[in-house]
């Protein structure tokens, strides 16, 4: 008798076996995944040869990550950063056209509501850190001005924190706010320089990173989510390149031209003009939405 046909299982023929068991998904793509991940998982399994320890090990893991998350941490989306896994879906889900700004992941630190300022304005509620002018345009992919784009932006501090990771520290909302380019799609705000810092590595997945030799850190950055009507939503950084962990970000996020420079600016017309009472660095960059 066909062992396939009737279902009994083997070590050869395992994936065949639970594949064929699931041929009556009535959901096309549920059956495709399962069929892929049961082919790549058994494939795995196989190659590994796990102990019966070490493959309760791995349950154990898992159901540690599970446990970890509550309304305000997701360890399962930490585990797909730092497996590199987050960093392929965005990049599976926003191939774009030549020339248009490229994306990197959202992360955990986002927050709705932060409020919408007028151009100019700091960010920087507790006057804590370097001050920072961070400037450009929103263009489309032809080099056209995109105004009224709407730039909600966030950053760490300057000791490497977000405002919600200090409640009662920092100032709510410090270093978030929401913009509107100009007529000629120019925007610039105020902010203090970001440091680099640690995903949050006290679960499982941090754990596991000290057992791959692996650090937790991410190099110091600024997010973005830029939007206007007619274009896709662009939710990218931009980094530091003088950051000592640029070259190793814990979650594979850093992308060549998301790079800015960050320049120091001691000039005192300028200082008056960018509206600080001393030197200031000042981050260039413009970003190109691309239509859907
Ligand atoms: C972030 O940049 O905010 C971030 C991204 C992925 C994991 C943790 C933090
Ligand atoms: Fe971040």
């Amino acid at each position: 008798m066909n062992t396939q046909e009737s279902g009994f299982f083997t070590e050869e023929n395992s994936a065949d076996v639970v594949i064929a068991r699931n041929a009556g998904t009535e959901d096309a793509r549920l059956k495709e995944v399962m069929e892929v991940l049961t082919r790549h998982l058994h494939a795995a399994v196989k190659e590994i040869e796990p102990t019966q320890e070490e493959w309760f090990k791995a349950i154990m893991f898992l159901t540690d990550t599970g446990h970890m998350c509550n309304e305000w941490r997701q360890e399962y989306i930490l585990l797909s950063d730092v497996l590199g896994v987050s960093m392929l879906v965005d990049a599976i889900n926003n191939r774009k056209p030549s020339g248009a700004s490229e994306s990197t992941v959202l992360g955990p630190f986002h927050v709705d509501g932060a409020p919408e300022l007028p151009l100019g304005s700091n960010i920087c509620l507790d006057q804590k850190g370097e001050p920072m002018l961070v400037r450009g345009r929103i263009l489309d992919t032809d080099g056209n001005p995109i105004a009224g784009a709407k730039i909600d932006v966030w950053q760490a501090n300057d000791e490497g924190f977000y405002d919600v990771q200090q409640k009662g520290i920092q100032p709510d909302f410090n270093l978030r706010g929401v913009f509107r380019s100009d007529a000629e799609g120019g925007y610039w705000f105020r902010g203090v320089k970001p440091k680099f810092y640690p995903i949050p590595d006290d679960g499982p997945v941090g754990k596991l990173l000290g057992a791959l030799g692996r650090h937790p850190y991410r190099p110091a950055h600024l997010h973005y989510i830029i939007s206007a009507d007619g274009f896709e939503t662009l939710t990218t950084h931009i980094f530091d390149p003088d950051d000592p962990y640029i070259a190793s970000d814990a979650v594979f996020g850093v992308k060549e031209s998301l790079m800015a420079e960050f320049v120091p600016v001691d000039d005192p017309a300028r200082i008056d003009a960018a509206g600080f009472d001393g030197p200031f660095l000042e981050v260039a960059h413009d970003f190109v939405l691309a239509r859907p």
